[in-house]
């Protein structure tokens, strides 16, 4: 059996990649072997891999795959090549910030090269480098995190920010696993997160894989369970986090937090600066949408009435006023986030 405290979600292994495919969980643990930048790409875009830290990853993957086989025998032509892969996976998911800045320090890499061959192991080691440093951002994530939490809490997630959304050891499971390693015993409830069961499906699985207490409960039980004061605190990832402070999270995540302020009981984030964006307006963030299948249909079988209308948005944003604290590899970040959010990013 995997242990999620060490276990890796996304491996570069001589010229391929290979993944846990997500979709199989919990019945099956296969992995999918990629050769091709496009079946990365199609991975990512079908969530065999997702989690924002475990798509850069990919992404990087994408443009290592494209440099490795290359038939380019001129710089421009492989340069050429590599920013369509990049393109490609940037593009396959648009909500969470970590793909376009993995993409974009693989291709700073290459541009360094005088020849091909140079480029093509700067890339592939850059590649390798952006995936070794979010394993270590996530060990810091979790040290940092874990002065957060008493013996004895019960921490309320979402979605999975675990190891498997990440390249391994997770951010808000990394916090959680971290403060388990300290000898604290903490309890975990996770809300099934529909429409993709990202929370039955991974993070039960993962945690009670690892033998952490783990309790799974309906998403419309979330308010109830808070009232019965049966949660401390409230932890969760974040795909993208603009430089005031908004969070772009789940899907259900913006109601936690407004549940979380009610009710009185701390959240946190939990990301690598890796899905920070300093440059967009939290208006101008794009909201994944997906297939309206996902609602209407579970299992293949249909649960609602042909023709209805459907709005299936897969992440929500949540302010800066309903969040205690950003928890990075670089430290806890606290209000006012538009000042102390810059000053933790730019620091050297
Ligand atoms: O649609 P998903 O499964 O890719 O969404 C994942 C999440 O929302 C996670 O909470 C987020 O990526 C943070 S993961 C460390």
């Amino acid at each position: 059996m995997l242990s999620f405290y060490t276990a890796r979600t996304i491996r570069w292994e001589d010229g391929k990649v290979i993944l846990i495919d997500q979709t199989k969980l919990p019945n099956k643990l296969t992995y999918i072997t990629c050769t091709k930048p496009k079946e990365v790409v199609e991975a990512i875009k079908r969530m065999q891999i997702r989690g924002a830290p475990a798509i850069g990853a990919a992404a990087a993957y994408t443009v290592a795959l494209a440099a490795y086989h290359t038939k380019a025998n001129n710089l421009p032509d492989l340069l050429k090549e590599i920013e369509e892969a990049g393109k490609m996976a940037k593009n396959a998911r648009p909500t969470a910030a970590n793909p376009a800045w993995a993409v974009e320090r693989t291709l700073s890499a290459a541009k360094k090269a005088t020849s091909v061959e140079e480029a093509v192991k700067l890339v592939v080691k850059e590649a390798e480098t952006i995936a070794e440093e979010d394993i270590e951002a996530c060990r810091k994530i979790g040290k940092y995190g874990e002065t957060l939490l008493k013996d004895g809490d019960t921490v309320l997630t979402q979605c999975n920010a675990g190891a498997l959304a990440t390249v391994g050891y997770g951010t808000a499971l990394g916090v959680i696993r971290a403060a388990c390693e300290k000898g604290k015993c903490i309890k975990v409830i996770v809300p099934e997160t529909r429409p993709a069961l990202q929370g039955a499906r991974l993070t039960a699985y993962e945690l009670h894989n690892d033998g952490i207490d783990v309790m799974l409960i309906a998403d419309t039980a979330v308010g109830f369970v808070m009232r019965k004061k049966l949660v401390d605190k409230v932890v969760v990832g974040a795909d993208r986090i603009t430089s005031d402070g908004h969070i772009f999270n789940k899907i259900g995540t913006y109601q936690l937090a407004v549940l979380a302020s009610e009710h009185s009981i701390p959240f946190y984030a939990a990301a690598p600066t890796s899905s920070f964006d300093l440059k967009s307006k939290a208006e101008d963030v794009v909201i994944e949408e997906r297939s309206p299948d996902e609602i209407v249909k579970i299992k293949g079988q249909r649960v609602a009435p042909k023709g209805v209308r459907v709005y299936n948005p897969v992440f929500d944003q949540t302010p800066p006023n309903l969040i205690s604290a950003i928890i990075t590899e670089r430290g806890i970040i606290k209000p006012p986030y538009e000042r102390t959010i810059k000053h933790t990013l730019t620091k050297p």
